[in-house]
Order: structure tokens, then sequence, then C-alpha cells
């Protein structure tokens, strides 16, 4: 005999139904709620199905009984007993129109209070629950967001391995693959002094796959990057890898995308057109002031600088002579949901984006109102009118500072309204290609280029002539898939010649030193015969987000990070022993 005595569990908690009436069966699960009654108990009893409602009477007999009423939430329960039809039914929940009443029961386990309560809507601290990570998982909603993940992955997998994907796992040891985060880093113990990185993506590995003929790889693979954590990043997070031989940007977007349609329609029974739409990364800034635009709704920044340059006003004329720009967005018919001092509040959005000044005209039955009128005339306004579509009752936001603060705040300021106006619909998904990034951005506190995508992104041939002169000018074989206004995944065509390769490392300004000490194997590796390649990698945690409709990253990971990296479950990270750092050739400094 063993704990569960002569019980074998013959059914799930939430899978009884009105035709099971009449069935003997058997339960086992956590007891969600109890009802005492005097002489019966009402319990739900809760697995990882639902929960079904259970009945103790009296009649079991004095002994029983008292054991019954001791019995308290989460202790954990074995039941054998009959289903039988309720008397009042709950058509709230699957099991609604039965109960079990209960002949025989073993208390499995004993449950001291828990600190949270196991349901959805409690609104207990986000650090307590993840303290309790594992009463919190025992919620419906996050039971169902792990199912979901996990039939995710099922599809995924089985749509790379039926297109000849093949699944290699690559090490979590490495040396440092640039990502443009920290590297986390392990020491070696057998290596004194010398140390390991747990991989920020599995970049370098895959390409050394494609090098040794492997084709086609795809992996489902943890990655570790330290950095600034927000509300769509963990420091380890998950990316479904993917790398193919003698292909161009083409066929790595075809066949992903097809990858995106079959997860749609399995998942959320929805049918994506394929080819999805792509937009070059210039005409995604201008039109939309981001790279990962959001479609749902219209909001799009149109440049005014011509329209308003002959205007005499300081904020105006001085940006557009150091070469800025004056650019606005018209918010159409919500306008009547923007009081002036709801307009002034809008400011709070830009701020963070570098922009100081927010500018507005508002077109109403009685003429137009502006927070410059006195600087416009007539000719502006109706150039700005002509220019922006504009109709009676529109409202038009304007910014006028350095192009890039323009286009970063008219951006992050249209998804903000469109918050505010409640027009982000979860059940919405509007999937865009961003292709035609720029190979380099200048880092102006390094004083130097660095990569846009990686340093290993393939130039776009025609662009290959510029590398030397005018790296400003050189676009990459690089692509995104936005959703939403979030970025799903990116990748890129790679280089496949240790020369190019090179020319790249120059123009990033990396010395030989540098490119010896930290590629070096790459470069060996290219010399020796290698197919054309590329890939890309998409974010399954935020994939996963999307599908289950959460915002939070969190929701998806079974044991998440705190926004300052710690486990509050284990406690991780933590001090280690004076002896672990001795064996490590560690010491910390005070
Ligand atoms: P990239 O750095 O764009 O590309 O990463 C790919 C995708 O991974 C997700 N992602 C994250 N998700 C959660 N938390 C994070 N901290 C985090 N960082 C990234 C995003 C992102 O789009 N090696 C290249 C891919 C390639 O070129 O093949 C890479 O890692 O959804």
């Amino acid at each position: 005999m063993n704990q569960m005595g002569n019980l074998r569990r013959t059914h799930m908690c939430g899978n009884l139904r009105k035709e099971d009436i009449g069935k003997e069966v058997v339960l086992m699960g956590w007891v969600a709620k109890e009802r005492n009654l005097g002489s019966l108990i009402f319990m739900d009893l809760r697995d990882t199905t639902g929960i079904c409602q259970i009945v103790i009477r009296d009649t079991l007999g004095d002994e029983k009984f008292s054991l019954a009423k001791d019995i308290r939430g989460e202790f954990v329960l074995a039941i054998k007993g009959k289903v039988s039809e309720r008397e009042s039914k709950n058509p709230k929940i699957k099991t609604g129109d039965i109960e079990v009443e209960v002949e025989e029961f073993i208390i499995l386990d004993t449950a001291q209070t828990p600190p949270i309560y196991v349901k959805d809507d409690d609104n207990v601290s986000e650090s307590l629950r993840l303290k309790y990570r594992f009463l919190d998982l025992r919620k419906e909603s996050l039971q169902n967001n792990l199912k979901l993940r996990a039939k995710i992955c099922k599809v995924i997998r089985d749509f790379y391995y039926e297109n000849n994907f093949i699944e290699v796992e690559t090490p979590y040891l490495n040396k440092p693959t640039p990502e443009g985060a920290r590297d986390y880093l392990v020491p070696s113990r057998v290596n004194p002094g010398n140390f390991y990185a747990l991989p920020q993506s599995p970049q370098l590995m895959k390409q050394l796959l494609m090098i040794s003929g492997m084709d086609r790889y795809y992996q489902i693979v943890k990655c570790f990057r330290d950095e600034d954590l927000r509300a769509n990043r963990q420091p380890e997070f998950t990316q479904v890898d993917v790398e193919m031989s003698f292909v161009d940007v083409d066929d790595v977007i075809s066949i992903n995308e097809k990858m995106l349609k079959k997860l749609f329609k399995e998942i959320k029974s929805i049918d994506l057109k394929l080819p999805l739409d792509r937009m070059p990364y210039d005409e995604a800034m201008s039109r939309f002031g981001s790279d990962k635009p959001d479609l749902r709704f219209g909001f799009e920044i149109k440049d005014i600088t011509d329209c308003v340059k002959d205007v005499e006003f300081d904020l105006f004329k001085n940006k557009i002579s150091n070469g800025g720009s004056v650019r606005a967005i018209s918010i159409g018919k919500y306008s009547k949901e923007y009081t002036r001092k709801k307009i002034d509040k809008l400011i709070d959005y830009i701020k963070d984006y570098g922009a100081k000044n927010l500018f507005w005209i508002k077109f109403t039955k009685d003429g137009v109102t502006s927070s410059i009128s006195k600087f416009l005339k007539e000719e502006n306004i109706s150039a700005i009118k002509k220019k922006m579509n504009l109709e009676q009752e529109d409202l038009c936001l304007i910014i006028a500072d350095k192009n890039n603060i323009v286009l970063d705040s008219l951006g992050a300021l249209r998804c903000a309204i469109a918050k505010d106006l409640n027009l982000l619909n979860p059940n919405e998904f509007k999937l865009c290609w961003i292709v035609d990034f720029p190979m380099f951005e200048y880092d102006e506190e390094e004083k130097r280029y660095v990569s846009k995508h990686h340093p290993f992104t393939h130039p776009k041939d025609e662009d290959i002539k510029y590398l030397k002169t005018h790296p400003e000018k050189v676009y990459a074989k690089a692509y995104d898939i936005v959703i939403n206004g979030d970025e799903l995944g990116g990748g890129s065509i790679r280089i496949n010649n240790s020369k190019l390769q090179n020319e790249v490392f120059d123009a990033l300004g990396l010395t030989k030193e540098d490119i010896e000490n930290k590629f070096g194997f790459l470069i060996e590796a290219l010399k020796y015969g290698t197919p054309p390649h590329g890939g890309l990698a998409f974010g399954l945690d935020r994939l996963t987000m999307l599908l289950c409709g959460t915002n939070n990253i969190k929701d998806v990971i079974a044991f998440p990070k705190t926004q300052s990296a710690t486990d509050l479950l284990t406690e991780a990270p933590c001090i280690v022993t004076q002896e672990q750092l001795k064996e490590l050739n560690l010491k910390l400094e005070k």
C-alpha cells in the first residue's frame, strides 16, 4: 500500500460532464474552496484541468467526517465517489452541472494557509507572487499560458522538422558573441583567470553549423543578456533560432512567414495572408517614427517643414536651420477627446524622447485655434492642411527638433494616444517585415560606427562599395518581423567570405588584435568554403505573450526574474562561500 491506498485516479477534475452522471470516479487534486454546512461539506477540488465540486456528508461516519472538517484550502486529496447531478447548477464552470458524492477520501498532504490566494483575480503584489511562484503557478491563467507555450513549441518544432531543419544544441559555455548587451560570465575552475560567456544568442555557432554543411538548422534555445530590463525583456529568455544555407533574403522570409502562418492558424485559428507586408526601414521611421511600427491604427507622421519654413518662430527656425525638421501627426476625429488641458499633458509622453515642446493646431467649425496661432499665417495653415489631409475637427500635433528626436517623440506619441483612446485591440494582429536596415549607426559615445544588427550581417551587394568611404550609405540584408509595435524577431543574410568580413570589421573600427581575439575562429572558418547563408531568431517569450494576450513577459515564463534580475523564489543570485571563490581563483573586492 502506498499513500494513495487502493485509490487510482480515473478522471481529471475539470473533465467531468453530465454524461458522467452515475459513474464511480476517483479524483485527485487540491482543495480550492471548502464550505461547511454542518451535516455536509462542499469542496471544490482542483487539478490542472479545472475544478469539480465534491460533497462529503456526515453519513461517512463520525471519525471520517470529523477528519473532513479539518480539511483546509490547498490540502491535497484523493477522493472516490459517484458523479451526480447538481441541484443548483453553476453555468460559469465547465463541470457546473455535476458534483461528486464522496464515499471515500484520503488526505494525501496537508497545507499551511497559503500566503497568496490561488485565484486569478487576486491583486496581491507581484513580488509576493514571484516568491511563492509554485502557488502562483497553480492559477488557471498561468497554467493555460504554460500549456499554450508548450503547444506553440510543438507547432514550431513540427514545422521546421517537416521542412528539413535539424535541431542542433549549441553550447552554453562559450566565447562571448557580440549582440550588443553585456555578457553573463562564468569563471572556469580548471583554467584559472579564464571565463566563459553564456550565449547572448547562438549566432556564431549556427553560422559554423552552416560552414559544417548542416544546411538547415533550428533550435529552441535559452539566451542570456545582462541588459536593462523592461516589460518585455528578461535576462534569460528563449529564442527560436533558425539558419539556412544557399539562401537570400526572400528565401528566409518566405519559409519563416509560413511558420508564422501555421502557428496563427493552429493556435488562434487566424488565417494570415501571405506574403506578409514588407516595409523598408527608412519608410517605417519616417511614417511611424519607429522600426517596429504598430500598424493597428493610423496617426502617421508627416513632414511639414516646407509648410512652415518661413514662419518667424524661433523654435521652428532654429531647428530647421540646424538640419532638423518640423513634423506632425493628425488624430482626426478623436480630437474631441482632447481638451487644451489634456493636450498640454501629452508633453509628458515625449519628454523621455528628447522633445521639449509640443505644438498643436485644432480645426473647429468656428475656425482654427492653435498654440502658435500668432506665428502662423493663413498660407502656412492651408499648406499644413493640404499636406496632412486635414478636415474639420482635426487635431494636429507638431514637434520641431533634430530629426531623430522628432521621429522618436512623435512615434511614441502616436502609440500613447492610441493606447489612451483604447484603439489597441489585442485580438487584432498586424504583422510586417521591416527590411533594408542601415548596416551601421553612429554611436555618439564611442565616436564610431556600430552594427545596427550584428557584425556578421551581409551588406546589400550594391552598397559594398561604400564600406570604406561612406558607411552611413550602406544598407544591410537584414530584416525584422514586427507585430503590433513589438519586435518579434530579426535576422539577416550573413557574410560568407573572410575578405568582406574583415572589411566590415574595419568599418566598425575594430583593430586586427580585436578581430583575432574575438572572432579569430570565425575568420579562420570562413576560409574553408562557406555557403551563402542567413537566418533569424524569434523571441519565443514575446511570441507566446502575444498569442496568450498578455503584455507581461513574466506571465509566460514559469520562473521569471524581476526587473533587477533576481529570482525571488530561490533568492538567486546569492553570495557564495570563500571556498567556492578560492576554487575559482576569485577574490571579491569589499
Ligand atoms: P536579436 O538580438 O534581434 O537577434 O534577438 C532576436 C529576438 O529575441 C527577442 N529578445 C528578447 N526577448 C526577451 N528578453 C530579451 N532580453 C530579449 N532580447 C531579444 C526579441 C528579438 O527580436 N542572433 C540574432 C538573430 C539572427 O540574426 O539570426 C539575434 O539574437 O524578440
